[in-house]
This record gives C-alpha cells, sequence and structure tokens, in this order.
C-alpha cells in the first residue's frame, strides 16, 4: 500500500537521504526552506526510484510557513500516513557565559516550536491515513550534553518528552516515536563542527567513524514500518553513546 509521507528539511542531509530511501510506491512531500535546486533534485530521484514527489517551501520558525506547508499537504494528497519532522539545525555555537535570548529563541523555533505545530496541523490529516505516524529527530545532545551545543540539547531534550506526551496523546490510533542521530556527516555541520572536532568524535566512537545520512534513514524507516512501537527514541550514533 503506497503511503503519504511528508518530510520536512528534505533537501539536504538526513531528510534527503530518508526521501531518497522511502521513495519507490510511495507519496513524497519534499519540503525545503532555501535550497530549492536542492529540493528539486530530490525530488527527481523520488521519481527516478518509481515514487511520486511533490516539492513545498517553508519556512518552519513561523507558525504561518508551518500552516501553508500542512495546507500544502492538505490540498495535494488529502491525508498523510507519515510525518518526519526533520528539519533543525545547530545555527551557531554560544558560550554559555555570552547567551543571548534571540539565539535561544531560534534555536527552539527552528528545532522544537515547528516540530510541535506541524504535529499539531497535521493531526487532522494523519487521523485519515492508514497506520499513522510521526517521526522526530533529536541529537545525542540529549543523551550527553554538548557544550557549547547546550541550548541546541535543550531543544531537542524537550522533543524527546513530547514524542512521548504525544505518544500517549495520539494512541492507539497514530504512533509518534524519534530518532537521536550521533554525529553524521551532513551540512548541518558546515561552519558550526570544525574539522579537528569532526575528527575527535570519528575518534570517540566505538565504530571508529562518524555516521552516514542513509543510517537514519534505515531507522526512520523501522520506525514508520514497526506497527508496536511507539514513544520511543532510537539511537543512532555508532556507540558514541550507550545506555
Ligand atoms: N547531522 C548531525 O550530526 C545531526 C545529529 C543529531 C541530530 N541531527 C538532526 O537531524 C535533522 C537533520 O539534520 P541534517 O544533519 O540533515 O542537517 P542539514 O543537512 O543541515 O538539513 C537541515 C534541513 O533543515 C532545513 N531547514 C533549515 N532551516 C529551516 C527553516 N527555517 N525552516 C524550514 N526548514 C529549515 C534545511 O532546509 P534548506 O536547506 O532548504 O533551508 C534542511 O533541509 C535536524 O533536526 C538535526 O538537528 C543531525
Amino acid at each position: 500500500m503506497p503511503k503519504t509521507i511528508l518530510i520536512t528539511g528534505a533537501s539536504t542531509g538526513i531528510g534527503a537521504a530518508t526521501a531518497r530511501h522511502l521513495a519507490a510506491g510511495n507519496e513524497i512531500i519534499v519540503h525545503y526552506n532555501s535550497s530549492q535546486a536542492a529540493a528539486e533534485a530530490v525530488a527527481a530521484a523520488v521519481a527516478d526510484a518509481g515514487g511520486t514527489a511533490h516539492v513545498v517551501q517553508g519556512d518552519l520558525c513561523a507558525e504561518d510557513g508551518c500552516r501553508k506547508v500542512a495546507e500544502f499537504a492538505a490540498d495535494t494528497c488529502g491525508k498523510l500516513d507519515v510525518l518526519v519532522n526533520n528539519a533543525g539545525g545547530l545555527i551557531r555555537r554560544q558560550n554559555a557565559r555570552d547567551f543571548e535570548l534571540q539565539l535561544i529563541h531560534d534555536i527552539f523555533a527552528l528545532n522544537t516550536f515547528s516540530t510541535m505545530m506541524m504535529s499539531s496541523f497535521c493531526i487532522p490529516l494523519l487521523e485519515k491515513g492508514e497506520n499513522p505516524c510521526i517521526v522526530n529527530l533529536t541529537s545525542i545532545a540529549v543523551r550527553h550534553g554538548a557544550p557549547t551545543a547546550t541550548i541546541y540539547g535543550a531543544a531537542k531534550g524537550a522533543l524527546d518528552v513530547f514524542t512521548r506526551g504525544l505518544a500517549k496523546e495520539l494512541a492507539p490510533k497514530i504512533r509518534v516515536n524519534a530518532v537521536a542521530p550521533g554525529v553524521i556527516v551532513t551540512p548541518f555541520h558546515d561552519g558550526v563542527t570544525p574539522p579537528e572536532r569532526m575528527e575527535q568524535f570519528r575518534a570517540a566512537a566505538p565504530l571508529g567513524r562518524n555516521g552516514e545520512s542513509e543510517e537514519i534513514a534505515t531507522a526512520i524507516a523501522f520506525l514508520i514500518d514497526n506497527l508496536f512501537t511507539t514513544g520511543e527514541t532510537l539511537d543512532i550514533n555508532g556507540g558514541l553513546f550507550m545506555r
């Protein structure tokens, strides 16, 4: 049965890999904010793989942007089987002695408020779906803290709790899970994680390397397919964090 899947931030990195991974036989809404050409290339790859692709732009830091993307999904597909709340980012590192309230707001808006509002706007569409689910993207920063990325870690930590609460609230109809990636090689790190720091992460990981986007895409696919999983966060990090 083909699935209708909205992936936020699907222009690059993990979102793009997830769109490609899920493409065959499915209808994928490829959302982007500023990377239009990259989003169109992802949509072309979805079509090449035997899927149907739609492309929609929206700044998810704004409530209007979230509403616009959800309305596009409603107008174009009329329902959703899967919402992947993937859009997010670190924006910039900051020492705790130098916090600026605007940066705290911006990081929470991009990672946390966007996921909350997209989930809320898409619930009516998911209620019309088949075995519907939401997958949120949190971070290893939630598990072990990340110096100079403490605001980002807190924003993702809020999503960790949100995932469990929403899972209970929307059960049994809609399942809600999360993936907490470790260090994954994507544009996320451009300009915010120096090469030496990436090398330190690689050396610290028991598996001896940083991850690839596809390795998060397969975890997202598992959470979509496994109908007995809700309120769970999958840690995919090469062993950098173990519980
Ligand atoms: N890479 C890692 O090591 C890592 C680790 C833990 C968690 N994560 C999480 O995994 C998710 C995907 O990250 P990634 O590594 O794939 O990073 P990425 O390649 O930088 O992708 C981020 C995506 O978010 C979108 N985005 C940025 N600002 C936006 C805005 N204002 N409104 C809507 N969309 C916006 C971008 O769209 P445009 O380019 O079109 O603007 C892009 O598609 C994020 O939630 C991130 O926090 C990543």
